[in-house]
């Protein structure tokens, strides 16, 4: 394969892709092309997190191959998989939360949850957090925090103020239409935020009429040991962003709302927000399966697999920070080059470790909800042999 994917007419994101190249993935393991078996303890991101191939999965999507494609622009026709999707992410909700749109990306749904806010109040103004991440669109990363990744592509949207993650709240007032805010910082560093600072955040929403966005595109779905990590602080948003993981492998992302709130999309002006392929039956497929694993997972034997992950990561002595919720982990070490030396010697012993965008001392862990405890006893042994001695 080519050093860069420049070299072959495609797009590159990095001067320096890891450029494995992917054979097959099955449960746990990547395949590569020349025979190396590497276990998965990213999941592409957050991405896989019901193991690759998973049959549940696979066999809604070989149906829904055989019987159709795209039909028709979204919010024209309806597919049954689109339907069941839609009910099941309802069943797994709060009551307010019971009308979704399917769209295409997690930045799409955040762009679709922006749009709602500001049809909701017929306000203009966004406050976001510091840390956080929500996307690359325009939209989305006008709300996202990481000042040297939007540089170049000023201006972005007007009227976004930054508070501290986890700071006072002192500044919302009702001039904002919606406050966004990850659940759990993801790109940060899988930031956590005390309960009592996400309930006083509901409560000034509430005061003032705000429209209270939660992304959990990454944390969303099972990664922190609940269902949705608002599960944790027991405060439901008026709009919720998922993504990655909802669709089992296929490209998806949704904003879920109440039927009442997403109503503005339809009417006044309608086509609200347009978009071609939401709902695709075939992406929804993928969502009717990571649903149904969603709802099979074992949350005590996470939770058992992620504090023995941790405390074996704690005793290694490159490592001088863990943050966990569920399995999703952020790993300090000394410096980022060692981060970097971390991560090669994992592709060398046969394991995916992968940096955060914007801690470079720092890597993430995010690996499958469903493998098995032999699965994570050798995960771990083969993140610690790659870790420096
Ligand atoms: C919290 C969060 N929001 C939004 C996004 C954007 O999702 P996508 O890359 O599917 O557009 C991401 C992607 O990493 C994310 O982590």
């Amino acid at each position: 394969m080519a050093k860069r994917f420049l070299d072959i007419g495609l797009a590159d994101t990095t001067p320096h892709p890891l450029n494995l190249e992917i054979d097959s993935a099955e449960g746990v393991w990547l395949e590569t092309v020349d025979g190396r078996k590497i276990f998965d303890a990213i999941c592409g991101v957050g991405v896989s997190s019901f193991g690759h191939g998973n049959k549940v999965i696979t066999d809604l999507l070989h149906t829904q191959v055989d019987s159709c494609l795209h039909t028709m622009v979204y919010g024209e026709f309806i597919n049954k998989r689109t339907a069941e999707a839609g009910e099941l992410l309802s069943s797994l909700l709060p009551d307010q939360l019971n009308t979704t749109y399917f769209v295409n990306s997690g930045a799409e749904a955040v762009e679709g949850a922006l749009k709602l806010a500001k049809k909701h109040t017929g306000r203009r103004k966004f406050v976001a957090f510091n840390g956080g991440y929500h996307g690359n669109t325009s939209g989305a990363l006008s709300v996202s925090s990481n000042a040297e990744r939007k540089a170049p592509f000023m201006p972005l949207l007007e009227g976004v103020d930054f508070l501290e993650f986890n700071g006072s709240l002192f500044q919302i007032d009702d001039s904002y239409a919606g406050v966004i805010v990850e659940t759990v910082q993801g790109d940060a560093g899988v930031r956590i935020p005390d309960k009592a600072w996400l309930q006083e955040l509901r409560a000034k929403c509430d005061e003032a009429g705000i429209v209270l966005i939660f992304d959990e595109v990454q944390c969303g779905i099972g990664r922190t040991g609940k269902a949705f990590a608002f599960e944790h602080y027991g405060v439901v948003p008026d709009i919720l962003c998922l993504g990655k993981a909802l669709g089992g492998g296929v490209p998806i992302g949704a904003f879920v709302s109440s039927r009442e709130m997403m109503e503005g999309l339809s009417d006044n002006p309608k086509l609200g927000h347009i978009t071609t392929f939401g709902g695709n039956p075939l992406a929804t497929s993928g969502a009717v399966g990571a649903l149904r694993l969603l709802t099979d997972l074992d949350w005590n034997r996470i939770e058992t697999q992620g504090a023995s992950w941790e405390k074996q990561l704690l005793a290694h002595n490159s490592v001088k920070t863990v943050r966990r919720i569920g399995l999703y982990f952020y790993v300090e070490m000394e410096s980022a080059d060692v981060v970097t030396e971390t991560v090669m010697k994992g592709l060398d012993e046969g394991v995916l470790l992968f940096w955060f965008l914007s801690v470079p001392n720092a890597f993430r862990l995010s690996p499958p909800l469903n493998m098995s405890d032999d699965e994570a006893e050798l995960g771990i042994e083969l993140i610690l042999k790659s870790l420096p001695l």
